[in-house]
């Protein structure tokens, strides 16, 4: 039986006891690894308060105090905690536990994946391996000795330097690892297993060198090189832009299969779903190469941004989160388009972050109650978190936001601390004033900005009025940078607005005419606005504006507003004004890629988000509508475009990237027609590249191509043995838009190669068709709901937290219609009664029946 008390960051209070040494004996074993774990332990305030510490999934061996060995009654153990009476100010505390990998699918503290042992820890998954103050305000320096068979697990790894290694009777051998680096228990790390690794250094700007490795399954070593050159990259930019050095002299990187998240970056030794490290060319899209490189970036990055400087509690996760976002966004944006990066952050913020924050589960980027501490890796925390540090960085200017961060690792190095101890030295550092800013720290939801313009032709002055509206009276900092384009000149001026009460006006002189207002360039905040423009407007600025970002912007807030009225009026026929400016899109001399953003049109996520109640079939039609009319009228200009660039070599550069990005979008519009499907083969087979084959799958799945299953049946045999691209497979397969779908699924779930247990597997089929195929999942049977449905009952039991990230889409119900929230409420109410129910589908559960 869990226990369902959330916890408040209003309750928090420091221990009163400090470890300062941990030494980890690791007997490793697949059903029975001793854990042997020798605490230097002291009080900070004489008191007679026991030593509560956490522990869970635990067998206990023994306690010993000082060396002496305890009896039962010395001390009281249930499934959460150890409770032990010291009367000693200092004291060694010894415990030895008992656990069970192999039967560890939670895939938190130790388990396996595949044949090698390893661990996860950051949230509180460290007591899940032995008796612990397991809060990340309690830091102490690790020694780790690992001893397993030296056959079958020849690399035994953990954080820091390794201080010496031998061999063992019985074919068994050790490694004793140091970590100079005081650090709390979320950052522990283990590894032991057979790998290839690729090796390689790195000479730091004080000229140190720092051997790099990463380790892989054997036969990958060829997939590792770009994760290499991504980690160098990041280094040398961490250094560049922060003036930040790597510490220790090591750093490696372990890829494994089953893991729950992205990657986690444990001090010296990073641990990474192996779908953030592999990569090459045959068998990884242009998207997959470019998130290996920003997940290696966001690790590294959090040597300083997590590690260096960590979080006091878990409600300050955005501390290093949002932090090390922004940081990892601020790299991609340097290393390639810049605006193509920062649109593609906001699409993510737009189409998932808006939804969490008008859902359920909505909290500020600190959030101030939890029960499931899992349940607050979100992209809430993560993406809009980064987004309030980049408001900072607008305010401030890249100079001061550079002092601030200097004096923040002035200040806090070594230490775990509060966001409020961030923005005060930033605040400190720039002399900016940021306390209404702090706002944005206890508020949850979108703030919505509500614009007014006037002008007055007699004095030549514009007028622009905001109100900020955010569910709260307290009104945000926000920064709002605008361009006004004249219309007669077409020349534009920029100004950062800083809005800091309710409502501000502000005005300007010297226009003949109402020039055309450009709102958020760059996205300045994440907001949602309310400016009516007209069509005209917005051509203006896809045109004329500076600001690249708006450009973009206004185009699709020009497409959205037509599929809205087709929703609205079906029959209604495509405008002339509107097939231009896709003309014209196609005709610029932007890059190609800018040019694929252009034609990219809003995701049904997004367009659902700003449409109360939305019938999701009706919108669906409205889009594919939309798309059909424009295939329809610039058959010729697509077909031209796609062309022209295909590559007959395969490079990997950003022009050649950009060129893919744009011929794969003019082949999902000209596929929509019929005659044109026979490109999907073509493609197919003529591909040199994973991008390439994707595309024309995704294409043919979602329009139902004659050639999708003989193309399907290849793939699958080319790739049965790649696991990364057998989940591509799976995706794909789940996106596939037709009535056959559900049968199709749960053949799929029978697939030889389909387990639950592999996270990556489990949502590559289930989370692609609630993600990948809203018309089918949301089919007014309802089939679609309970596939889902009974699919978290079963990784209730087996993951949890992957369990409870699946189920997002249906406890935002509140965005459907009437009718579909009732069939979702019926079945998260019967859900919520299944025995055995995690903390966390519990909290979720919870919120999303309160109302
Ligand atoms: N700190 C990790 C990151 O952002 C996140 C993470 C990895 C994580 N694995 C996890 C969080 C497991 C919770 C549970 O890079
Ligand atoms: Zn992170």
């Amino acid at each position: 039986m869990s226990d369902f008390t959330p916890r408040y960051l209003a309750d928090y209070s420091e221990s009163n006891f400090s470890i300062s040494t941990v030494e980890l004996t690791f007997e490793l074993n697949e059903h029975k690894t001793r854990v042997i774990n020798r605490m230097q332990i002291s009080k900070k305030q004489p008191s007679d308060a026991p030593l509560i510490l956490d522990g869970e999934h635990l067998k206990l061996l023994s306690v010993s105090l000082n060396k002496a060995l305890l009896s039962d009654d010395d001390y009281q153990v249930n499934d959460m905690s150890l409770t032990i009476n010291v009367a000693d100010a200092e004291f060694l505390l010894e415990i030895v536990t008992e656990l069970n990998p192999i039967e560890n699918t939670a895939l938190e503290g130790l388990f396996k994946s595949g044949d090698a042992y390893c661990t996860q820890c950051e949230a509180e998954g460290f007591r899940r391996i032995s008796y612990y103050l397991d809060r990340p305000d309690v830091m102490a320096t690790f020694t780790t000795k690992v001893i397993a068979d030296k056959a079958k697990f020849p690399y035994l790894l953990s954080n820091g330097n390794k201080v010496a290694a031998g061999d063992l009777a019985n074919g068994q051998h050790f490694v004793q690892w140091h970590d100079p680096f005081p650090k709390p228990s979320y950052l522990f790390a283990l590894v032991a297993g057979d790998f290839d690794v690729l090796t390689d250094s790195f000479r730091t700007c004080s000229a140190r060198n720092v051997a790099l490795e990463i380790f892989v399954d054997k036969g990958n070593l060829d997939k590792a090189h770009h994760a290499m050159a991504s980690l160098k990259h990041s280094m040398a930019w961490d250094e560049e832009t922060f003036g930040l050095e790597y510490d220790l002299d090591i750093y490696m990187i372990v890829a494994v299969d089953f893991f729950n998240m992205g990657a986690m970056e444990n001090k010296g030794l990073n641990v990474f779903n192996s779908k953030f490290v592999l990569a090459d060319e045959k068998s990884a899209t242009d998207t997959d190469y470019f998130n290996v490189e920003a997940v290696i970036a966001h690790e590294y990055f959090h040597n300083w941004t997590g590690n260096r400087v960590t979080c006091r509690d878990w409600f300050q996760l955005s501390l290093k989160e949002g932090l090390t976002v922004f940081r990892d966004q601020q790299f991609s944006a340097d290393m390639h388009s810049a605006v193509v990066t920062r649109i593609q952050n906001v699409r993510v913020l737009r189409s998932m972050q808006f939804a969490e924050d008008a859902g359920p589960m909505a909290h500020p980027i600190r959030p101030e109650k939890v029960l499931e501490m899992n349940n607050f890796y979100t992209l809430t925390v993560y993406e809009k978190g980064a987004e309030v540090i980049r408001m900072i960085h607008t305010l401030l200017g890249a100079e001061k936001f550079r002092k601030g961060i200097d004096l923040y690792f002035e200040r806090f190095d070594g230490m775990a601390v509060t966001c409020d101890d961030f923005i005060n030295a930033m605040a400190d550092a720039s002399a900016v004033d940021l306390t209404k800013f702090k706002g944005w720290y206890e508020q949850a939801g979108t703030p919505q900005l509500n614009v007014e313009e006037s002008f007055d032709a007699d004095s030549n002055t514009y007028q622009i009025s905001i109100t900020q509206s955010n569910g709260e009276n307290t009104a945000l900092h926000i920064p709002i940078g605008i361009e006004l384009i004249s219309v007669e000149s077409k020349k534009s001026a920029a100004h950062l607005l800083q809005l800091t009460e309710q409502k501000q006006t502000w005005s300007f002189q010297g226009f003949a005419r109402k020039p055309v207002l450009a709102l958020l360039t760059g996205f300045t905040a994440p907001v949602k606005s309310q400016l009516s423009q007209s069509d005209q407007d917005l051509e203006t600025i896809m045109n004329h504006a500076d600001d690249e970002f708006c450009q973009w912007d206004a185009g699709q807030t020009l497409l959205s507003t037509y599929i809205k009225r087709v929703m609205a009026a079906p029959e209604l026929t495509l405008p002339s004004n509107l097939i231009d400016a896709v003309r014209n899109i196609l005709h610029s001399d932007a890059s190609a890629a800018f040019k694929a953003e252009q034609l990219t049109l809003p995701s049904f996520s997004e367009l659902a988000d700003s449409i109360e109640e939305v019938d999701p079939i009706a919108l669906l039609d409205a889009i594919d509508k939309v798309k059909l009319g424009l295939a329809t009228e610039l058959e010729a200009l697509f077909l031209q475009h796609y062309q022209q660039n295909i590559q007959q070599e395969f490079a990997n550069d950003g022009k050649a990237i950009g060129q893919r990005a744009l011929k794969n979008i003019c082949l999902s519009y000209l596929t929509t027609l019929a005659p044109q499907q026979s490109l999907l083969a073509e493609q197919y087979q003529n591909a040199t590249n994973m991008t390439d084959s994707l595309a024309a799958l995704n294409s043919a799945a979602k329009g139902n191509a004659e050639s999708f299953t003989i193309m399907m049946a290849d793939f699958e045999q080319k790739w049965n043995s790649t696991a990364l691209v057998m989940d591509k497979w799976f995706s794909i397969q789940a996106s596939v838009c037709d009535e056959t779908i559900y049968a199709n699924l749960a053949k799929l779930i029978k697939h030889p190669l389909f387990t639950l247990n592999n996270p990556n597997r489990a949502r590559s089929l289930i989370g692609a068709f609630t993600m990948n195929n809203p018309r089918y999942f949301h089919c007014s049977s309802g089939r679609g709901y309970q596939f889902l449905i009974e699919q978290i009952k079963l990784l209730n039991i087996i993951n949890p937290q992957v369990a409870s990230r699946m189920i997002t889409p249906l406890i935002q119900f509140s965005s459907l219609d009437q009718k579909r929230q009732k069939m979702i409420k019926t079945l998260l109410v019967d859900l919520s009664k299944q025995e055995n129910l995690s903390k966390d589908l519990k909290e979720k559960l919870d919120a999303a029946l309160a109302g």
